[in-house]
C-alpha cells in the first residue's frame, strides 16, 4: 500500500570530486575524479520517497539551463509529478560543490540559485499537493518563510508534516517545532538547535527533550554510524528509543541522512508504525552509503530486505 508525500525543497546540482582526503584551508589537492550528480536535499528526498514506495510531488524551483532540465527529468523519471516546480527565468540552478573523502566523508558548500526563488506564493499555488499529502516534507535549502508556510498550511489541513531542519544556522522559534509532528535533524543541527552538544545517544536524548521542550512533538535525531535516537510525543523521564546502525563499509555518506528521511515518509504515509518506519528508513540509508553520489546512491524498494 503506498501513500502520497509532498516535498518541498531545494534541487541541486552536485559538483562532485573524490579526492583522498578533505583539502585544508589554502591547500591544492589533486582529486581523483569529478562528475555531475543529481542532488539537493529536496529533491534527494523526493527520490528516496519515491524509490522506496510512495506517490511523490515535489514543489521546487528551477533555473532556466541545463542543470535544470536535467534535475527535472530525472526526476520524471522516478515518477515525481513535477507540476510544482517552477523555471526561474533569471536565476541559474542551484548548486552544491562537493569533495568526497576516502573514508567516504564530506564536505559540502551549496549556492542556493533559483532555490531561493521559491515563494510563499508557490505554496498557495500547489495547496492541492499539500491537501492531498499523506506527508508534507521540508528542508531548510528553499527560503525559511515558504517553508514555515507550506507546514502551518499542511498542518492546519490535518496532513503529518515532516521537518528536517539541514542546514541550520542558529535555534528556530517555537512556531517551526510546532508546525511538524516529526522534526528530524543530525547531529550538528540538534547540537545547534537545542544547545546541547550532541555526539552520543544519551547527549542525543537531551538535546530532543530541550526540543519538546521548545516545542516539537516527535524528534528524531541521526546520528550517522551511531544510529538514530527517537524520542517519541509523550514519553515520559526515561523515554528515547536508541536504534544501533547497520554495519557497512562507507564509500560515499552524502545523501544517507535524505534518504532516510525520504524512506521514514514514505513509510509513515503507507501507515507503517513508528517504530518500522524508522528501521526502514535506516535501511535505506544504509545501503546509500555504500554508493556514490546522492540521486545515484538511493536504493528502491526492492533491494530492501528489511519490509517491518
Ligand atoms: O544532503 C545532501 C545534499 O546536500 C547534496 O545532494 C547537496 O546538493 C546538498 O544540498
Ligand atoms: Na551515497
Amino acid at each position: 500500500q503506498s501513500g502520497r508525500v509532498t516535498v518541498v525543497g531545494s534541487l541541486n546540482m552536485d559538483l562532485v570530486i573524490r579526492a583522498p582526503r578533505l583539502p585544508s584551508a589554502g591547500e591544492t589537492l589533486a582529486g581523483r575524479s569529478f562528475d555531475h550528480v543529481p542532488g539537493g536535499k529536496g529533491g534527494n528526498q523526493a527520490v528516496a520517497a519515491a524509490r522506496l514506495g510512495a506517490q511523490v510531488a515535489m514543489i521546487g524551483c528551477v533555473g532556466d539551463d541545463d542543470n535544470g532540465k536535467q534535475l527535472v527529468a530525472g526526476l520524471h523519471r522516478d515518477g515525481i509529478d513535477c507540476n510544482g516546480v517552477a523555471t526561474d527565468a533569471a536565476l541559474p540552478t542551484g548548486v552544491a560543490m562537493i569533495v568526497v573523502d576516502d573514508a567516504g566523508q564530506n564536505a559540502i558548500v551549496i549556492v542556493a540559485g533559483s532555490n531561493g526563488a521559491l515563494m510563499p506564493a508557490a505554496i498557495a499555488e500547489q495547496e492541492a499537493a499539500i491537501a492531498q499529502a499523506d506527508v508534507l516534507v521540508c528542508q531548510l535549502e528553499v527560503p525559511g518563510e515558504t517553508v514555515l508556510a507550506a507546514m502551518q498550511k499542511a498542518h492546519a489541513l490535518g496532513r503529518t508534516v515532516v521537518f528536517n531542519p539541514a542546514p541550520v544556522t542558529g535555534p528556530l522559534s517555537r512556531e517551526w517545532l510546532e508546525s511538524s509532528d516529526f522534526v528530524i535533524p543530525n547531529e550538528i543541527e540538534a547540537s545547534v538547535l537545542s544547545g546541547v552538544a550532541v555526539d552520543s545517544p544519551e547527549s542525543a536524548r537531551r538535546a530532543a527533550k530541550v526540543l519538546q521542550q521548545g516545542g516539537a512533538r516527535n524528534v528524531i535525531i541521526t546520528l550517522g554510524k551511531r544510529g538514530v535516537l527517537v524520542l517519541a510525543e509523550g514519553e515520559g523521564e526515561e523515554a528515547g528509543k536508541h536504534y544501533l546502525p547497520a554495519e557497512v563499509e562507507a564509500i560515499d555518506t552524502t545523501a544517507a541522512g535524505d534518504t532516510f528521511v525520504g524512506g521514514f515518509c514514505a513509510a509513515l504515509a503507507a501507515k507503517r508504525p513508528l517504530d518500522e518506519a524508522v528501521r526502514f528508513g535506516q535501511a535505506a540509508a544504509a545501503l546509500s552509503v555504500t554508493r556514490a553520489g546522492a540521486q545515484t546512491s538511493i536504493p528502491y524498494l526492492h533491494e530492501i530486505t528489511f519490509q517491518g
